[in-house]
């Protein structure tokens, strides 16, 4: 199990002046220091966040290595093609949304075949391709067949889920999970997982990657990164006992 941390809101927090604090560059550091295996961050379209700056300095910083989420948007796979992080992972993106809202859409031909056009251009520039989509055994399907090296099965419902519907999200996760690691692709999960509604999904055996954003900032805020990340950390670790990673 790895734990990755996006650190998009350290930049959030910068931009509501415009301002150059906090760095995301120096959080990274200090997630590392609290045991993040790789380090995330979404270059959004709008630039609303994370800014082309933040990912060149991070690649060169960095120890562990960038995931770097993209949409399928010619400007920004430019850019991922060019800087090569470690890792890509395609995200469907709206202008308006808060936050990523929903999993890539592969339902239509067409955006299926941008998405497979992608996954090309990125493999071929020595990138570890990841897919961001909802535990839809279609979809799931679909992407081992356009050739991701994995997906991220969206955790958003199930964060977003009261009490009494959160074992039904639990258990789409586990069949996603189980079905991905069938076809032969690396499983990975995210958006909306805290410290308090993580553990079942870090438990789920499938699953080799966490990535975690919003809720670790959050902690930073009063903990510091580094005690926010190691706290985490140990969440997830915890969950894993019996798991066997
Ligand atoms: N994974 C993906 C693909 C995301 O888009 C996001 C949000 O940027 C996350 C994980 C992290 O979500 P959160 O900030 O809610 O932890």
């Amino acid at each position: 199990m790895r734990l990755y941390i996006n650190i998009d809101h350290v930049a959030t927090v910068r931009e509501a002046r415009r301002t150059d604090e906090p760095d995301p560059v120096r959080a990274a550091v200090l997630a590392e220091l609290g045991g993040a295996q790789a380090i995330t961050v979404h270059l959004r379209e709008d630039r609303r966040h994370i800014r082309d700056r933040d990912v060149l300095l991070l690649l060169e910083t960095v120890r562990t290595g960038v995931n770097l989420e993209l949409a399928v948007e010619e400007e920004v796979l430019k850019f991922a093609v060019e800087n090569r992080p470690m890792q890509a992972t395609l995200v469907p993106e709206r202008r308006e949304e808060v936050t990523t809202e929903g999993g890539l859409e592969l339902s239509d031909s067409g955006r299926r075949q941008l998405v497979a056009a992608s996954l090309t251009r990125l493999r071929d520039a020595g990138i570890r391709t990841s897919l961001f989509i909802d535990p839809v055994e279609e979809t799931i399907r679909m992407s081992a067949e356009l050739g991701a090296d994995a997906v991220e099965l969206h955790t958003g419902e199930y964060a977003n889920a009261t009490l009494a519907g959160r074992e039904a999200q639990l258990e789409r996760l586990r069949r996603g999970a189980s079905l991905g690691h069938e076809v032969g692709l690396a499983v990975h999960a995210g958006h909306g997982l805290t410290y308090e509604n993580v553990t079942p999904v870090a438990a789920i055996a499938e699953i080799e990657e966490l990535n975690i954003g919003h809720s670790v900032v959050s902690r930073a805020v009063f903990v510091g990164m580094e005690r926010a990340v190691r706290e985490m950390l140990h969440i997830v670790m915890e969950a894993r006992r019996g798991v066997g990673s």
